[in-house]
């Protein structure tokens, strides 16, 4: 029982994870998306897992499979990945990995757009719902530890941290995806963990490990360490 314990510290506890891009329709057949792999929010949902967590991945396309120990909930948009989450509460953790399109089509056709000799089609956008920020709104069944991911290029830490703030999040993973870094879509990530209490900067490894590493830090949250 003792070393069960030691090696599942999540046991009993339920995570969301959002992983992937949003695909976001402008005909039946066009769509808005991002180049995300999800690489790093599958690679998380596996750590979780791996750690005892009872955890529900809820993911945009991608070419990855399915991780292994998790219930996988495949949608396409951001009011779809939002209304997934919503039915995987209650849950103790949720972590907010998906790069969800910001915006999508304002009133998209049910017809294919045609090229009928007139000009292009102009495409009005419309924001789409926050789903990091409403899993964060505090209230009952608000999940007791919130994640979110901040990818940015400058001024990494002062961006991240007030995206913390505005949030309303408990932790924002923070990472540099300028040109160079290779981040986006490739295997490696450089990330800040950034909380409450301060910053901690990890050197750059492999995006599982990054997920390894973070399941750690949850599961000793949870500890009381
Ligand atoms: N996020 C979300 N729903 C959205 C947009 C973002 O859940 N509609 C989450 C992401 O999964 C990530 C965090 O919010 O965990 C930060 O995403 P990011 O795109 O950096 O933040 P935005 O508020 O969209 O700001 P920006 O204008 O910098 O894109
Ligand atoms: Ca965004």
């Amino acid at each position: 029982f003792f070393a069960e314990e030691a090696h599942r510290p999540l046991a009993g506890r339920r995570a969301i994870v959002t992983s992937g891009p949003t695909h976001e329709p402008i005909d039946p057949v066009r769509y808005i998306a991002n180049r995300s792999s999800g690489k790093q929010g599958h690679a998380i949902a596996a750590a979780l897992a791996t750690l005892g967590a009872d955890v529900t991945l809820v993911s945009g396309p991608t070419r990855l499979p399915d991780p292994p120990g998790c219930t996988v909930v495949a949608i396409e948009t951001a009011r779809e990945m939002l209304a997934a989450c919503a039915a995987a509460l209650p849950a103790d953790i949720a972590v907010c990995a998906a790069a969800v399109a910001d915006w999508r089509v304002d009133g998209a056709s049910d017809r294919k757009l045609k090229k009928d000799g007139g000009r292009p089609p102009s495409l009005a956008l419309t924001e789409n719902p926050d789903i990091l920020a409403t899993l964060s709104r505090p209230g009952e069944g608000r999940p007791a530890l919130v994640v979110g991911f901040a990818a940015e290029t400058g001024d990494v830490l002062a961006y991240a941290t007030a995206k913390r703030a505005r949030k309303g999040c408990d932790w924002i993973v923070a990472n540099d995806v300028s040109p160079g870094t290779g981040t986006f879509g490739g295997s490696d990530n450089t990330v800040h963990l950034i909380r409450a209490d301060g910053v901690e900067s990890w050197p750059t490894m492999a995006k599982d490990a990054v997920a390894a590493r973070l399941a750690e830090a949850v599961a000793e949250h949870f500890a009381g360490k």
